[in-house]
């Protein structure tokens, strides 16, 4: 059943999906080379508790950690361990957090210096799609729309459309329906109402589409080792449009300033 949120509900989601942001500009300001994802994992977790929110990730269905963090051929939910960032990754990271009862779900892919073109190209064009689906975010509008649009515009670029794992609604639980595939046919699945939240997160491989679960059953990467980039935001669906509830500013502003890593 698909959640409805009433102004009130949606502006206390949005304090939450912002913390989510501000955690990861924080971790942001970590990543260097040499660095493991544990020690970036430790930081948000901090960071998380001392503003009063809860690490919406940890706990979750056994999930060990606050962050998930998946380099290059990780495409999602990779588990913070011994693994160093090295010159010339992408790293993708991934946060949850409660506040108040409310779930903020946002995620954002970092390039350390040294990316390659390439690569460089996946990111910008997966975060654009990531934007072109939240302009489908319209009442009226259906989630095969939004899906549809991901999809045809990554795969113009020759990208891997990843079918395995998916959007979702978001609020009092992380997983809500509706389900948000990043592909899919115009004219299908739920209509957008006015109050619902909806979690869109294009999950997209420089090469094949095809992903295996490691033998941790959460590590989920290319078959192909080929790269993959993940851009996730919280969007509600109001009377006027899209309402993206968190944000990349912090982010993007505190990039800016760790010369270890490339704005994208
Ligand atoms: N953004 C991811 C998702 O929506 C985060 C979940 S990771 C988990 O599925 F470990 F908490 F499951
Ligand atoms: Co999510």
């Amino acid at each position: 059943m698909i959640q409805i949120k009433s102004k009130e509900d949606i502006e206390q989601q949005r304090v939450s999906a912002l913390k989510v942001g501000d955690t990861l500009a924080e971790v942001s300001k970590y990543i260097k080379p040499g660095v493991t994802t544990a020690y970036l994992d430790k930081i948000a977790e901090q960071y998380i508790l001392d503003m009063g929110g809860i690490p919406t990730f940890k706990g979750y269905c056994g999930y060990p950690a606050s962050l998930c963090i998946s380099i290059n051929e990780v495409v999602v939910h990779g588990i913070p361990g011994k693994r160093e960032i090295k010159e010339g990754d992408i790293v993708s990271i991934d946060c949850g957090v409660t506040y108040n009862g409310w779930v903020g779900d946002s995620a954002y892919t970092f390039a350390l210096k040294g990316v390659s073109e390439e690569v460089s190209q996946l990111l910008k064009v997966t975060k654009q799609s990531l934007y072109r689906g939240i302009d489908k975010c319209k009442v009226g509008q259906r989630v095969g729309d939004l899906s549809n649009c991901i999809q045809t515009y990554c795969e113009e670029f020759g990208y891997g459309v990843v079918r395995e794992l998916c959007g979702h609604g978001v609020g009092r639980q992380m997983h809500e329906d509706p389900s948000v595939p990043n592909y899919g046919k115009k004219g299908t699945g739920p209509k957008f109402r006015e109050g619902m939240v909806i979690a869109i997160e294009p999950m997209i491989t420089l090469g094949n589409k095809e992903v295996l679960f490691e033998a941790d059953r959460w590590t989920c990467r290319t078959v192909d080792y080929s790269p993959a980039a993940h851009f996730e935001h919280d969007v509600a669906i109001t009377a006027d449009g899209p309402d993206i509830l968190s944000s990349f500013d912090v982010i993007e502003q505190t990039i800016k300033t760790n010369i270890n890593l490339e704005q994208i």
